[in-house]
């Protein structure tokens, strides 16, 4: 008889700022399981091409580029890092000019497959919580449990801001909801896996929830 183990994986998807690494990551500690960020791997393809002079819109030369890159997902203590063709670039795939070059790339639809296949493989070995856009959606239709946040344009902008600050970046909180509603509008219209509800995910709005209650109201459902 075939030994097959099944991995335990909770998606949560939702648009930029609607809480997503913050719940998952304490999600992932507090049931001592992994977090994967699947948003890194996009950022990293997106950094390796604005080092490299590639625009994010060739797609032969992003496909070209995929083919001499390595993504490498290692776990410390349940935490995740990020190596890019062997380079830890945890910090710097955060920088805010990353984000919109990280929406672009991921629309390739070779970074996309060859992202998701990297994805599956990381849920297949290891209990884990995933936060993306398609997880529930498309990358692990399967999953256990999925959920899908929410907040307004408006609270996500000044989380983010708030998040750019605490690193050392000057934004302008216009600006920045500008760039994410860009971002919301580019991630959701994409013909391949955008970014949408599963039909089985719950959904909630934490636009006037702090991130313990948000954290809270998950643990409830999942248990
Ligand atoms: O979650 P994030 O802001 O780090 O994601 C950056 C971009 O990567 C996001 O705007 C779209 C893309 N992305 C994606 O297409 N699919 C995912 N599962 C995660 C991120």
């Amino acid at each position: 008889m075939k030994n097959e183990k099944t991995t335990l994986n909770i998606a949560i998807d939702g648009p930029a700022g609607s809480g997503k690494s913050t719940v998952a990551k304490l999600i992932a500690k507090e049931l001592s399981i992994a977090y994967l960020d699947t948003g890194a791997m996009y950022r990293a393809l997106g950094l390796k091409a604005c080092i490299n002079g590639i625009s994010v819109f060739d797609e032969q030369a992003v496909t070209a580029m995929l083919k001499e890159t390595c993504i490498d997902i290692k776990y410390d203590g349940g935490v995740q890092h990020l190596f890019l063709d062997g380079e830890d670039v945890g910090l710097r795939i955060r920088e805010n000019h990353i984000s919109q070059l990280a929406s672009d790339i991921s629309k390739i639809h070779a970074v996309r497959l060859a992202m998701v296949d990297l994805q599956r493989k990381i849920a297949s070995e290891r209990d884990c919580v995933l936060d993306g856009r398609d997880i529930g959606s498309f990358v692990l239709p399967n999953a256990k449990h999925k959920i899908f946040l929410t907040a307004s344009i408006e609270e996500r902008a000044k989380r983010r801001h708030k998040e750019l600050l605490s690193r050392g970046e000057t934004v302008i909180l216009d600006e920045l909801t500008k760039d994410i509603a860009t971002r919301d509008q580019n991630d959701m219209t994409r013909d391949f896996a955008p970014l949408v509800k599963a039909k089985d995910a719950i959904e909630i709005d934490t636009t006037k929830m702090s991130i313990g209650e948000v954290v809270r109201s998950i643990l409830s459902y999942i248990k």
